[in-house]
């Protein structure tokens, strides 16, 4: 393929970020209405994406209008710490990609010490009878005391780094228990997984899977798909762990084989024959386009070339069929899937989509600059 639009791509994001973040400020954009952004509070878990993306570009081009903003939503995303009813297992997202790329990029030890709290109340919703960590509070009358989901794969990295950083293994401890549990009760045979799964929070004994996001709980909800394929490859890179390599490489042919012609999947990969006119979710194909890459490059040059080659495929589709660059539209990727069942951000740009297409076209423009591993 030639590797021209990647450069092409690249420029256009840059300019796009550059328009928007007149419009979208130090706020926390969620998914599309009619091409406009809806905005949400500092504790949504949609909330660490935009200054995630600000970052991703600020690390290009040191642009410092971007920087101020990102520093600007990190405050407001640092006071939700103090919000502990409203919080839930996505401090991962929301501190992972606000707080830790601060660090990274400014020294900022204030930003450190809010990632270190936000791991730790990450590591205080695990159930160590069921081996799994509690994704949400509860909502009105629903319990979720026993729940576990399946996106809660992308929040461990903030486990490891917590580990890695104050050199104290329990944070990567728990993170392993609760990999090991998804291992065991949410990934199917053929590489499918569940959205959520319920346990009996008093013994740890497995009520049941549960549809959450998906079409059903036997379902395969794309999106579903792709956090656990990033996830789990997260996972071996902090750990080496083989099991976690083989889980990856298991989902990945399982969302691979699934992919109709254009490379972009319908919501959920298990709908009624009768779904034709399905909408596709182009996020789900941007998270799992950059697990991909994350995959190609454990497994360097040699083994890992089918799955950069799978990724470019994808990211190249979505940049040619589904983005909005040069639209009059906020978001970058189009043709997004927030909530189907309930309704919500349909055929919709998603921060998040864009967030991982952003991300996944930054890992491509350097692998074509780098000299590959083996
Ligand atoms: N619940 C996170 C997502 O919509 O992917």
């Amino acid at each position: 393929m030639d590797n021209a639009w990647i450069e092409k791509a690249w420029e256009q994001v840059v300019d796009k970020i550059g328009q928007t973040s007149h419009s979208i400020g130090a706020a926390f954009p969620n998914g599309t209405e009619n091409g406009r952004f809806v905005m949400t509070p500092a504790h949504d878990w949609v909330a660490g994406f935009w200054p995630g993306l600000l970052w991703l570009v600020y690390s290009e081009t040191k642009n410092e209008r971007l920087q101020a903003l990102a520093v600007a939503c990190e405050e407001q995303i640092s006071q939700t710490l103090w919000e502990f009813e409203h919080l839930h297992h996505d401090v991962g997202f929301m501190f992972g990609l606000s707080s830790i790329k601060q660090y990274e990029h400014l020294s900022d030890e204030a930003a450190k010490r809010h990632a270190l709290m936000a791991a730790s109340l990450l590591a205080g919703r695990f159930n160590p009878v069921g081996s799994f960590i509690r994704a949400w509070p509860n909502w009105g009358n629903e319990d979720h005391s026993g729940w576990a989901i399946i996106d809660c794969m992308m929040n461990l990295p903030l486990l490891y780094w917590a580990s890695e950083v104050i050199a104290d293994p329990r944070y990567r401890h728990i993170a392993e228990l609760h990999a090991d549990m998804v291992l065991k009760e949410f990934i199917q045979e053929d590489g499918s997984v569940h959205h959520i799964v319920a346990f009996d929070p008093e013994t740890g004994a497995r009520v049941g899977a549960l549809a959450g996001q998906g079409y059903a709980a036997d379902s395969a909800w794309s999106r579903g798909a792709a956090w656990a394929l990033y996830g789990f490859a997260l996972s071996y890179t902090y750990t080496g762990k083989e099991r976690y390599l083989s889980a990856t490489k298991r989902v990945a042919q399982f969302f691979l084989n699934h992919l109709p012609s254009d490379k972009v999947p319908y919501w959920d990969f298990r709908l009624p024959r009768d779904s034709v006119d399905a909408p596709r979710d182009s996020a789900a194909a941007a998270i799992a386009a950059s697990g991909l890459l994350e995959i190609a490059s454990i497994l360097g040059a040699v083994d890992g070339l089918s799955y950069k080659q799978a990724a470019e495929e994808i990211l190249f589709s979505l940049y040619q069929n589904y983005t909005g660059l040069q639209e009059d539209s906020e978001g970058i990727l189009l043709h997004g899937t927030g909530y189907f069942m309930q309704n919500i951000y349909v055929d919709a740009s998603l921060i998040y989509g864009d967030y991982y297409f952003v991300e996944a076209l930054l890992k491509l423009k350097h692998a074509y600059k780098t000299i590959p591993k083996n």
